[in-house]
């Protein structure tokens, strides 16, 4: 089984960027824990990351092109307003699964209690750091198993 996992502006950021918030994991660290968590269970994983959303749109369609099986996405503020995003998850016929390490739906900005790409995912997992990209890998290991 193979999965790519994408991610969003300002995730690279992860150490130092906002550490009351988002924890001091950097973001090499999240890579290598989820590389050996995939591993362990025998999936492949591919693992990107951009601040552009056109790029993102583009790893959405080569996820697609390329026949990976699913597709784990933080798309970090992307997720509040990006219709474009919406749109290519809903264009490529492969579940795509929303996480994030904090939960969004309670934080203090109103903006992020909207998440516009929810409706064309499978499935979301947020609020529980590393955890909630583990939960997307458990939960594509049993859908692909049903
Ligand atoms: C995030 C939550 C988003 O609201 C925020 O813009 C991010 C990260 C998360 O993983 O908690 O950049 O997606």
């Amino acid at each position: 089984m193979t999965i790519l996992i994408i991610n969003g502006p300002n995730l690279n950021m992860l150490g130092t960027r906002e550490p009351d918030i988002y924890g001091t994991m950097t973001y090499d660290e999240l890579v290598e824990n989820l590389k050996t968590y995939a591993e362990d269970r025998h999936i492949q994983v591919d693992i990107k990351q951009s601040n552009l959303e056109g790029i993102m749109i583009d790893m959405l369609h080569y996820a697609s092109h390329m026949g990976f099986d699913a597709v784990i996405l933080n798309a970090a503020a992307f997720t509040h307003y990006s219709y474009a995003l919406y749109d290519a998850i809903k264009a490529i016929d492969l579940p795509v699964f929303e996480v994030h390490l904090t939960d969004p739906d309670t934080r203090e900005e109103p903006f992020r209690h909207t998440s516009v790409i929810r409706d064309a995912c499978k499935a979301t997992f947020k609020g529980e750091g590393l955890m909630s990209y583990k939960k997307a890998i458990d939960a594509i290991m049993e859908s692909q198993d049903a």
